[in-house]
């Protein structure tokens, strides 16, 4: 059977291996996939039963084993600092695109992208996974609902034991800013990008950050960011060496307060002084399952029948806050996101 879509994974280490098994997962896409490590490309091939190749070229050339009925897309999953570069090459080559978070380390070629993909109609959706949490976006609905009132504050409290779920740190982009690497480009950009989902965009920001744990690396892996976004006054915290793998999300508004808590698998409200958190709790859900939902809603938006779940100008958004946060640190002065401080 010949399915409608033709997925190219581009980079199948840690995440680019989880996408090219959630796609396959949709039974909506053929899937193949680029790797420049010769051993990582067998393993995967064999694995899955999949085209690995050895360069993006070559990969176009061949049209990933796509047949002339697939709609083409790419997922970028190698480390930050090439997301841009490829990304243009597949726009080019007219492929829509999902693209692994943070867009990038800088903002060398977002414009070059933007004007590629506006040229060639592609449709290009930002990797931010939380908006794939079923609590925190039934949380959003809520908000969005005007239940609660206006929103005037949110509080981000985050941490988990970064060695614990990801052993190779030291050895990956995670330790250079350069590569993407350090606290606020890997982790906490997470948080920010969901705080902007719900309460609106970064205006600007003031950060302080530090390396205080882990073994063997020296980029941040604590860090306190105090935001304005519009009328609503943030505060996000995230360390990477505590025990409890835990995210916790407070949106205080004027007429309640709701608060996602991602270990708990629920989000919760209390409108009145005197009364218990009312919770709304989900099911435990496998690793997988927010990727897949994610590899679907990708898959509606170049069907046209949705739209994507993180825009290119939202992605932008989020690096330029990214930017500004560790502007800030070096700096210890308030910044504009996008702009001089
Ligand atoms: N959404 C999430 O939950 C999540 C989780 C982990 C990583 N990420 C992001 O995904 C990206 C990749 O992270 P990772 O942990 O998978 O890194 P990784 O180092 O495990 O894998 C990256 C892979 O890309 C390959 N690669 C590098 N350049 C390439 C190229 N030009 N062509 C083809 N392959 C190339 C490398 O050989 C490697 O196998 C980063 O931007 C990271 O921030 C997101």
């Amino acid at each position: 059977m010949t399915l409608p879509h033709a997925v190219l994974i581009v980079g199948v280490g840690s995440i680019g291996e989880r996408h090219l098994r959630c796609f396959q997962s949709t039974g909506r896409a053929e899937v193949s996939f680029v790797e420049v490590n010769p051993s990582l490309r067998a393993t995967i091939a064999e694995r899955y039963g999949v085209c690995g190749f050895a360069d993006l070229e070559a990969a176009l050339a061949d049209r990933g084993g796509a047949s002339p009925s697939n709609s083409l897309s790419a997922v970028v999953a190698t480390p930050a600092n090439r997301h841009l570069e490829i990304a243009t090459r597949l726009a080019e080559a007219g492929r829509h695109l999902l693209i692994e978070k943070p867009l990038s380390t800088n903002t060398n070629g977002v414009s070059r992208l933007a004007s590629v993909v506006r040229e060639r109609g592609v449709v290009v959706s930002v990797a931010y996974v939380y908006r794939c949490f079923p609590a925190l976006g039934a949380m959003r609905e809520a908000l969005l609902s005007g239940r609660f009132g206006k929103p005037v504050e949110i509080v981000a409290v985050c941490g988990q034991n970064f060695p614990t779920y990801r052993p190779a740190y030291r050895d990956i982009y995670y330790n250079d800013h350069a590569t993407g690497g350090g606290a606020i480009q890997d982790a906490l950009t997470h948080v920010l990008n969901a705080g902007e989902w719900l309460v609106g965009p970064i205006d600007r920001l003031v950060a302080d950050a530090a390396h205080q744990v882990l073994a063997d690396v020296t980029v941040e892996d604590t860090v306190h960011v105090l935001t304005r976004q519009s009328g609503v006054l943030g505060s996000y915290s995230l360390n990477q060496h505590q025990a409890p793998n835990e995210v916790t999300l407070t949106v205080i508004c004027e007429q309640g307060t709701v608060r996602w808590e991602s270990h708990a698998h629920r989000w919760r409200w209390m409108v009145r002084p005197d009364e218990p958190w009312h919770d709304e709790s989900h099911e435990p859900l496998p690793r997988d399952a927010a990727f897949i939902t994610q590899a679907s809603r990708f898959l509606d938006a170049v069907d046209g029948i949705a739209k994507p779940l993180c825009t290119l100008e939202e992605g932008v958004q989020t690096l330029q806050v990214n930017l500004a946060a560790l502007a800030s640190v070096e700096s210890g002065s308030w910044q504009k996101v996008g702009g001089a401080s």
